[in-house]
């Protein structure tokens, strides 16, 4: 799936994302949401025509601002996780790891000024954050709620 297509759509990108029970984490995901949209306006711009030098450095910028805040956001999950014991906390750590390991590699395209990153993007970032946060964040809601955090 490849979510949102206008700006307008953007104001609705909270109510696809569910709540994972801590307010922090939600406000962090909603921001990761809203890159995934402007990422997939760019590449819809793109979809008609080569892009030009001042749209790779905008794809550059926003993917460097996308990395720093996917690395810090999942370093602050961990670090909740390993704080209250919660029992996935491996696997859990192994798809941030792996999701991380796949932005370097399409890093490496866009700083090749490779075209085919564009099809990779809108899946990697999109459907890779929506599916990981409805599924997989979503499964320490209980358990953090259990420990009292809000
Ligand atoms: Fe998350
Ligand atoms: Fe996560």
């Amino acid at each position: 799936m490849f979510g949102f297509k206008s700006s307008a759509a953007k104001d609705s990108s909270h109510c696809l994302l569910k709540e994972v029970g801590i307010a922090e984490i939600n406000k962090q995901h909603l921001r990761l949401a809203s890159y995934a949209v402007e990422f997939s306006q760019i590449v819809e711009e793109l979809s008609s025509r080569e892009p030009t030098n001042e749209d790779w450095r905008r794809i550059d910028s926003l993917l460097s601002k996308v990395m720093r805040y996917v690395a810090t956001h999942f370093a602050e999950e961990e670090a909740l996780m390993r704080e209250h014991g919660y029992p996935a906390y491996e696997d859990h750590k192994k798809l941030h790891d792996d999701f991380t390991a796949e932005m370097i590699k399409m890093q490496g395209e866009i700083n090749n000024r490779n075209i085919k990153f564009k099809k990779k993007m809108s899946s990697l970032l999109w459907d890779w954050l929506y599916k990981h946060i409805n599924e997989v964040d979503y499964q320490y809601r209980e358990f953090f709620q259990q420990k009292g955090l809000s």
